[in-house]
């Protein structure tokens, strides 16, 4: 790819909202950047690009953006005074969504990127820099060549563990979520590539590697030659293979494309995390159905019974949606008999938010939002339970821990155990990215606390 030089828009900001899918992305448009010249920033006053790259899912994710765009409005006035340019970009879902619309609402912004053709940006940017007449502001296709085949070289961003997408998309439409809207059809990435790009992150130091997509169960990636396609289960075990990785984990799945070769891999590769978070949404079978989720509570339930038979350690982790239109006390209930069964060790609940386009937004039977309130505190504090009983079993065992960041007091830095639980400890900065033998000695709902064993 020619690197070009784009005048005076050095300084680049990019904010990431939303999962890792999308923190993927940002990393990737860091990349993207970088290799046309700029120079990132982590403050958006010190930027004259500023881009955001937005979430959807809920109504308070993309309302977040529009408030963000009032502050980057104000450091571009501030500029302009001064005579200097400030380019604003809208990426990611969001701007997938509103399309023009953002533009309208927001004039400020210059540029709405939907979430395949970030890899267009740079030349979007010098068309708009050379005041081309023919330069498009707004640009949400789905475009026939996939994004990652029109970016640089991959670099790690983060220390120790990464985000790596390895499936774009979702076929599935569940009746609630805007993700097939925003994020287009199923696309895997091809097999080699993603072997290629694990061995180069973990050439950078990455021993942790997370397979992200809307849907990585149903990952089906081509070989180069394009004869053989593989499963998840096989990308693991090659990623697996991979003499720097010690941890592999994926997100998000889907109960229908769950098989027992991907339970046999947890079994079988040490290096898969006994942790298997796949989301469930509701407990009850009449709400599963109006959800489209397309499997019931019991196909959920044998699942549990599959992975368990497999590797008895692990750990269930889940997305939960209450006050999905129509749902009654006893749907509800229902959901908190399966968290009781299935005794989650993490898990992440929503109080149900209409998304324009879905087909249950314009439902009839809409629950009132201090119910949904109510059911969605019940929940979190049954579901806190869970986490916190199975954080206190673990105190006063040895675990390996990698570490990746400082913690919010000073000296402390926090790491990740194998069941994703946040490890504080006083430690030397100096151990990020390792991978550290950490005797458990308290525990609270959301995290642990440890001494590091020399
Ligand atoms: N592909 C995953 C699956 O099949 O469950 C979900 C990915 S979605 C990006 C993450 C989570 O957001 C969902 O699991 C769901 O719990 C939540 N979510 C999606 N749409 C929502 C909505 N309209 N209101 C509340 N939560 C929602
Ligand atoms: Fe959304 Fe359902 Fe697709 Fe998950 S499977 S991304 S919840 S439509
Ligand atoms: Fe949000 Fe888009 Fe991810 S809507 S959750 S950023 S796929």
């Amino acid at each position: 790819m020619a690197k070009k030089n784009l005048e005076n828009t050095q300084y680049a900001y990019v904010k990431s909202h939303g999962c890792n899918a999308n923190l993927y992305d940002s990393h990737r448009m860091m990349d993207l950047l970088e290799h046309h010249g700029y120079t990132l920033v982590d403050e958006y006053t010190k930027a004259n690009l500023i881009l955001v790259n937005t979430c959807n899912i809920r109504e308070k994710a993309a309302e977040k953006v529009y408030s963000a765009i009032g502050r980057y409005a104000k450091h571009k006035a501030e500029k302009q005074k001064k005579g200097e340019s400030v380019i604003i970009v809208v990426a990611g879902c969001v701007g997938q969504a509103e399309g023009e619309m953002m533009r309208e609402r927001a004039p400020v912004v210059d540029i709405v990127l939907g979430s395949q053709t970030y890899h267009q940006l740079p030349e979007m940017l010098e068309r708009l820099r050379r005041k081309d007449p023919d330069a498009y502001r707004v640009n949400t296709q789905f475009p026939l060549e996939p994004k990652f085949d029109f970016l640089p070289k991959v670099k790690a961003r983060q220390i120790g563990s990464t985000s790596m997408a390895i499936q774009e998309g979702c076929d599935k439409f569940c009746t609630f979520c805007c993700v097939p809207y925003t994020r287009g059809p199923e696309y895997s990435r091809p097999f080699d590539v993603l072997v290629q790009e694990a061995k180069e992150l973990s050439q950078q130091g990455i021993k942790e590697i997370s397979l992200e997509g809307q849907n990585v169960s149903d990952y089906r990636g081509k070989s180069s030659c394009g004869r053989k396609t593989y499963s998840l289960a096989q990308l693991c075990r090659e990623i697996a293979n991979i003499e720097g990785i010690a941890r592999i984990r994926y997100s998000s799945s889907h109960p229908r494309d769950i098989t027992q070769e991907l339970a046999d891999t947890h079994r079988d590769c040490a290096k898969v995390m006994p942790a298997f978070h796949l989301p469930v949404q509701s407990g009850s079978n009449a709400v599963l159905q109006k959800m489209n989720r397309q499997h019931t509570r019991e196909r959920y339930l044998e699942i549990f019974d599959m992975f368990k038979s497999a590797v008895p350690h692990i750990k269930f982790s889940s997305d939960f949606i209450v006050g999905f239109p129509g749902e009654t006390e006893q749907d509800f209930e229902d959901t908190l008999d399966l968290v009781r069964k299935v005794e989650f060790t993490r898990s992440y609940s929503f109080a149900y938010s209409q998304r324009p386009g879905t087909p249950a937004a314009v439902e009839a039977l809409q629950v009132p939002e201090d119910l949904k309130k109510e059911r969605l505190w019940r929940l979190q504090e049954l579901l806190d339970h869970y986490e916190k009983t199975f954080n206190e079993s673990l105190v006063g065992q040895v675990v390996p821990v990698l570490f990746t960041r400082k913690g919010r007091r000073e000296g402390q830095i926090v790491g990740r155990s194998c069941y994703l639980q946040s490890v504080y400890t006083e430690a030397s900065t100096e151990l990020f990215g390792t991978i550290q033998k950490v005797e458990l000695v308290s525990a609270g709902v959301h995290g642990m606390g440890g001494k590091i064993l020399r």
